[in-house]
């Protein structure tokens, strides 16, 4: 009799176990660490497009913000979560191609150790400056920053970050390798303290400023890629402005651990991809400046190269800029 109870019990916990394997990915919500704070450009980018990515998986994709250490902080923590699919992050430009070179010992390998999703929104790098600033263009803004480097304050949102890596280019191109610069756990927080006139300038994506440049709070002198956004179309490039020679496209992209079940990387792809070309969710994008990834870039693989194109651009300029 001992033994019948004991042999039904096994027979039960085994159906029990059977049933929680054959259930279908996500069974439960998934967190997107965004390693920044609320409000910035990754946020923002993640929001939108956690929204659409949601409906599609049936399950809700939950907003972690994890600031700290130009966003590695919240980088490590997903890449080190457990790889079942329930942790991921929306990386950038900095955390996932600049970090390397700025962080030698830095606990995440974008390049070897991380399981890419897609890239989820190009973010064109805008040089903005407070409203009352005193320079009419850009020729004047860089003219001003020469003259007196230990005037201005630079805001920029840590060590690796994407408005750190884009100013550290900018000034490379200027010849003006340090200046006062103040760091914040993320550019949100950042473009409040421009708005108020706390700080001077930043470089900072499209999708956080445009909203103010359009309001007319903030003061933007030019946008740093090959054509003007359609988004701020009376914004000059930096080559119409003047500056040639500072050129940066930024961009958020989703990754997790490496390890990931296949299951689990195919549905978010799926997922990514829906949202982006969902129409509702292109105009939220869109209208904030972001760029719609081609259907490679989307790919894991696509991704991947990206991450691996810009790195190997970024890593000999900023293993030796100043910290
Ligand atoms: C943010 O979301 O605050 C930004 O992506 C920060 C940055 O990298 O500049």
């Amino acid at each position: 009799m001992k033994k019948l109870t004991l042999g039904l019990a096994a027979a039960f916990t085994l159906a029990l176990a059977g049933g929680a394997m054959a259930q279908a990915y996500p069974a439960r919500p998934v967190t997107m660490i965004v390693p920044f704070a609320a409000g910035g450009p990754t946020d923002i980018i993640a929001r939108i497009v956690g929204d659409h990515m949601s409906k599609t998986l049936g399950q809700q994709i939950v907003i972690e913000n994890v600031a700290g250490a130009g966003g590695t902080t919240g980088i490590t923590r997903a890449m080190t979560a457990a790889p079942d699919g329930y942790t991921i992050a929306m990386g950038h430009l900095g955390t996932f191609s600049a970090a390397p070179a700025t962080y030698p010992g830095l606990k995440y390998d974008p390049l070897n150790g991380m399981q890419t999703i897609g890239l989820a929104g190009g973010t064109p790098i805008l040089i903005v400056a407070k409203k009352n600033f005193p320079a009419k263009d850009l020729k004047e803004f860089v003219a001003a920053v020469k003259a007196a480097p230990d005037k201005f304050n630079e805001a920029h949102a840590g060590v690796g970050s994407v408005s750190w890596t884009t100013c550290t280019l900018f000034k490379g191109v200027l010849g003006v390798p340090k200046l006062n610069a103040v760091a914040y756990r993320g550019t949100g927080p950042a473009l409040n303290d421009l708005v108020s006139g706390q700080i001077d300038f930043m470089c900072d994506q499209i999708v956080s400023v445009s909203e103010q440049i359009k309001a007319d709070t903030i003061k933007a002198y030019a946008v740093a890629s090959a054509e003007r956004s359609p988004a701020l179309p009376n914004v000059p490039t930096t080559k119409e402005a003047g500056l040639p020679d500072y050129q940066i496209e930024a961009w958020n992209g989703i990754a997790g651990p490496k390890g990931m079940p296949k299951e689990a990387v195919d549905k978010l792809v799926d997922a990514l991809n829906k949202a982006l070309n969902d129409e509702p969710t292109k105009k939220r994008l869109l209208d904030l400046g972001a760029v719609i990834p081609s259907a490679e870039e989307r790919t894991p693989a696509g991704f991947q190269a990206l991450i691996k194109r810009d790195a190997d651009k970024l890593t000999p300029v900023l293993a030796s800029a100043p910290k």
